[in-house]
């Protein structure tokens, strides 16, 4: 899995999806319609949830990161193949379309907890035709347990929302039964916050972990069994 995900980090995600994916952001960030925000996780800059006035172009902007990152991600995403992915932090939706870009044929979940931003995603999910995406309106506390007991199985998990060490780590432990050695769980934002920061390391160590890759902005743990356990830092090709 090592050899496979160091391909993927340098590897190119599709053209056609990258077009695709680029006129979905292009269409968010020109978005001017207002937004009352209820973020159920750690809120911006983790100064808690609340309710807020924002733009649909400002989220966009803000939690949707980095457009390369989501070059990244649909990358990494071919690593699920025809698998089951699950995404926690759904926001306007520009992750999940990375990630069905990337993997097409698999069966992907994504939790919202802001039913605003959920409404959102739902609209361009439909647009973009994602028939094997289902959309969770929800806090993960919620729909994890029921979910956990539906899916036999996740080959790809991607934490990005609720950015606190606990709640990291809660999901984490919650969703480890469905891991086997050959997922890939992909961290976001392991530098936002020192608690982000302190949950990865955490993470890194975990005995169920026998490799993690820092990729600056998101980390990735694997499952494979190996003698040793490998901890790399690698920058990330992000110009494709
Ligand atoms: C960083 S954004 C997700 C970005 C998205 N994955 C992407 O790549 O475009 C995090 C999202 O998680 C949601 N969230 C945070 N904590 C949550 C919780 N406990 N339950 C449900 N949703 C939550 C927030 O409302 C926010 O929209």
């Amino acid at each position: 899995m090592l050899v496979r995900l160091a391909a993927a980090v340098r590897g190119r995600c599709d053209a056609e999806a990258l077009a695709v994916m680029a006129a979905a952001r292009r269409r968010l960030l020109a978005d001017t319609t207002e937004l009352l925000l209820h973020d159920p996780g750690a809120g911006p800059g983790g100064r808690g949830g609340g309710v807020r006035r924002s733009t649909v172009a400002a989220v966009a902007r803000r939690s949707s990161g980095a457009a390369a990152y989501h070059r990244l991600l649909c990358r990494l995403a071919e690593l699920a193949g025809d698998g089951i992915i699950l995404e926690l932090g759904t926001a306007l939706g520009l992750g999940t379309l990375a990630l069905a870009a990337g993997a097409p044929a698999a069966t992907l979940h994504t939790i919202e907890g802001d039913p605003a931003l959920a409404r959102r995603a739902a609209t361009l999910f439909r647009q973009q035709g994602l028939r094997r995406t289902t959309l969770h309106t929800s806090t993960f506390d919620e729909v994890l347990p029921s979910l956990t007991r539906r899916l036999p199985r996740l080959d790809l998990l991607f934490l990005d929302g609720h950015h606190e060490k606990d709640a990291t780590l809660r999901y984490f432990s919650l969703l480890l039964p469905l891991l086997h050695p050959e997922s890939l769980v992909i961290v976001d934002d392991i530098r936002w916050s020192r608690g982000m920061w302190q949950a990865w390391q955490t993470l890194r160590r975990h005995h169920r972990v026998t490799a993690s890759v820092d990729l600056l902005r998101m980390g990735i743990l694997l499952f494979e069994p190996a003698p040793h356990r490998r901890r790399l830092t690698w920058w990330p090709h992000l110009s494709h």
